[in-house]
């Protein structure tokens, strides 16, 4: 099973994905993760992309594109990918859909986090207490709700016709949400 789970900044994608791994036994592909984790590194590509991933913009479709590919053809994985955080744009998407079908694969389930500007810069600032993500302060947060929303709708419009996107409110507790996406989980497993 390979799933995709997508919304705004904050939405909550990583905790989910995190549980459902863990849940499921599948693995957790975070782009942004794998991004921070270049800029930690600070590989060739972690410098080109610091400033972009800071200033709250998309990194190129093709570097992105790239690092899940490393993923979507290793055996290890097959069949057993969270895609968090990807895609972000309809280009992104049909780009996953030629890369699965390279690779004799395809999505199972799309969830879709629907969470509020407002919870949105509650959780960031919160979280900014704890973590440090450069990216993490309010005009940042709200720079990447904004990028969020430029791209999205292509996105929905392209899962809907596939029938294949779930969309949960990302407003209730870690653990509501956590149970309303076991169940749809456990619906597609049959
Ligand atoms: P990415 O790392 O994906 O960041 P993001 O989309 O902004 O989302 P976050 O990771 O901030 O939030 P989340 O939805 O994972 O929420 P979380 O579970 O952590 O991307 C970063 C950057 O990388 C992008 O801006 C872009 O530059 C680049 N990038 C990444 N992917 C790319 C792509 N495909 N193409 C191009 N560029 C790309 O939760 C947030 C906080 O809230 C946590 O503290 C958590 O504990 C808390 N929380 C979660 N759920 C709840 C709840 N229900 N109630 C209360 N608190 C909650
Ligand atoms: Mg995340």
């Amino acid at each position: 099973m390979n799933i995709v789970i997508f919304g705004p900044p904050g939405a909550g994608k990583g905790t989910q994905s995190n549980f459902i791994a863990k849940k499921f036994q599948l693995h957790q592909l975070s782009t942004g993760d794998l991004l921070r984790k270049e800029i930690k590194n600070q590989t060739k590509l972690g410098n080109e992309i610091s400033s972009i991933i800071n200033s709250g913009n998309l990194v190129s479709d093709q570097i992105v594109s790239d690092l899940i590919e490393k993923y979507i053809s290793n055996s290890i994985y097959k069949n057993r990918l969270i895609f968090d955080g990807y895609p972000r744009n309809l280009n992104q998407a049909t780009n996953l859909d030629n890369l699965l079908k390279k690779y004799d694969q395809k999505i199972d389930i799309v969830l879709k986090l629907s969470v509020s500007l407002k919870t949105i810069k509650k959780r960031i600032l919160e979280r900014s207490t704890l973590e440090q993500r450069e990216d993490d302060n309010e005009e940042i947060a709200v720079k990447r709700f904004k990028t969020y929303e430029k791209n999205i709708n292509p996105i929905i419009e392209f899962y809907e016709q596939t029938n294949l996107l779930k969309t949960v409110n990302g407003e209730t507790t870690i653990s509501e949400i956590n149970n309303e996406i076991r169940g749809l989980i456990g619906g597609i497993k049959g």
